[in-house]
């Protein structure tokens, strides 16, 4: 007889050599190498080559690869134009998931091939860069601007944001990229996935990606867990509010839970590591304390159920602290996962193309006559 997984749960629909995930013991690997010295010592742009490429690349490598990002850090006027008619109520990766479309609509001579897909992805990932960098502009009143071409690509994107940048914002904002670059096939990676199996365009396959990344369950969690602790409002309030919210199945904490790891998710310890430098105001000091108490009232009621805290109990927290309100934290999560997201597209098509068509059972009515 025919069975369901609900949720896809244990199902596997690729082989890859991309990223290990052993929940029980909360390790994750990219390539095999440790995600958190991955983050440490490294750059976006060498693991992001890493990934896509599978190995580091050698210097020239790297220049070349940055220069053909750096050549695409220049919106179409007809982008910039978008970005700045949508009404001032339109959220950030709104916003994101309409220019991937726009650009889309670009590609209806698109034929895959794999050399045709390769060619794009520096082109993506520089145009990403200033789509992102402007929605962030635009939300915040500033004007469009053509980001100036840089060496690090953190640093870039934090100067086309912001002006200027501290050193530790540019480590802190380059390791976040390189910790949510990839986490095997989530929704959003896989919702992009099944785009990509038609042998859509890949513009198409990111803004489906940047749909499913949208919910609560998923990339919203960031935002959803440092909206928690706005609510708190102070750590004394921390034990009542838990109990009031949480403990009794009201809700669900944010933050904590994952449908793979059954202990602490690995990318927690340097994104709580930057959230200790960073948060220096008052106001940065007071959620991190939230945060942290809520926490251990966390572990306390659900660890033994193999619920714990993910990564986006602690991230909002450090894109806040590196300057950007709570309405952009699931876009820059976009932003990141894009060259992981696109790793995945290639490794899929390349390798093991098959159109991903999945089945349901059907349980309605038998053959019905239509009414006269
Ligand atoms: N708070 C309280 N209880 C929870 C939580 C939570 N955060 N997460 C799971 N549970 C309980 C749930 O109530 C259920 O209990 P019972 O068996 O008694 O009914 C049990 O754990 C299993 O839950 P599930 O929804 O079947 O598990 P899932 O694998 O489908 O859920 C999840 C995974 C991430 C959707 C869920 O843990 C959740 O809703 N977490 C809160 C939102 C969140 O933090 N999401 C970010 C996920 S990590 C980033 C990403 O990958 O995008």
């Amino acid at each position: 007889m025919e069975e369901i997984s609900p949720g896809l749960e244990n199902v596997y629909i690729k082989y890859t050599e991309l990223t290990y995930i052993d929940g029980q013991k909360g390790i994750m690997r990219y390539r095999g190498y440790d995600i958190n010295d991955l983050a440490e010592k490294s750059s976006f742009e060498k693991v992001s080559y890493l990934m896509l490429y599978g190995k580091f690349p050698d210097d020239s490598e790297l220049k070349d690869f940055k220069k053909r990002i750096n050549d695409h850090l220049v919106l179409d006027s007809y982008l910039k134009d978008i970005l700045k008619s949508l009404p001032e109520r339109s959220d950030s990766l709104g916003i994101l998931q309409t220019l991937l479309s726009a650009r889309a609509s670009e590609e209806s001579n698109y034929k895959y091939t794999k050399e045709n897909d390769r060619e794009k992805i520096p082109e993506i990932l520089g145009s990403i860069l200033s789509m992102v960098a402007n929605i962030y502009r635009a939300k915040s009143g500033n004007n469009i601007i053509d980001p100036e071409p840089g060496e690090n690509y953190a640093e870039t994107f934090l100067k086309a944001c912001f002006g200027s940048v501290d050193k530790d914002k540019v480590k802190a904002m380059d390791s976040a990229l390189i910790l949510y670059m990839d986490h095997e096939i989530p929704a959003s990676t896989t919702a992009a996935l099944v785009t990509a199996s038609t042998l859509s365009d890949m513009y198409s396959s990111l803004a489906s990606a940047i749909a499913a990344l949208r919910g609560p369950l998923h990339g919203g969690a960031a935002e959803g867990a440092y909206r928690q602790f706005l609510e708190i409002g102070t750590p004394d309030k921390v034990d009542k509010w838990f109990s009031e919210n949480i403990l009794n199945g009201k809700r669900r904490l944010v933050g904590f839970g994952h449908r793979v790891y059954r202990t602490y998710d690995p990318r927690l310890k340097t994104f709580k590591k930057y959230a200790d430098i960073l948060s220096t105001t008052e106001e940065q000091k007071n959620i991190l304390e939230i945060a942290k108490k809520l926490e251990e009232n966390g572990v306390k009621a659900f660890g033994s159920k193999g619920i714990y805290t993910n990564t986006d109990f602690y991230s909002g927290m450090v894109f806040n602290a590196i300057g950007f309100p709570v309405d952009m934290f699931t876009t820059l999560f976009g932003l990141s996962r894009i060259s992981g997201i696109l790793a995945h597209i290639t490794e899929y098509v390349e390798t093991q193309e098959r159109l991903i068509r999945p089945r349901a059972i059907y349980r309605g009515p038998g053959e019905r006559k239509y009414p006269e």
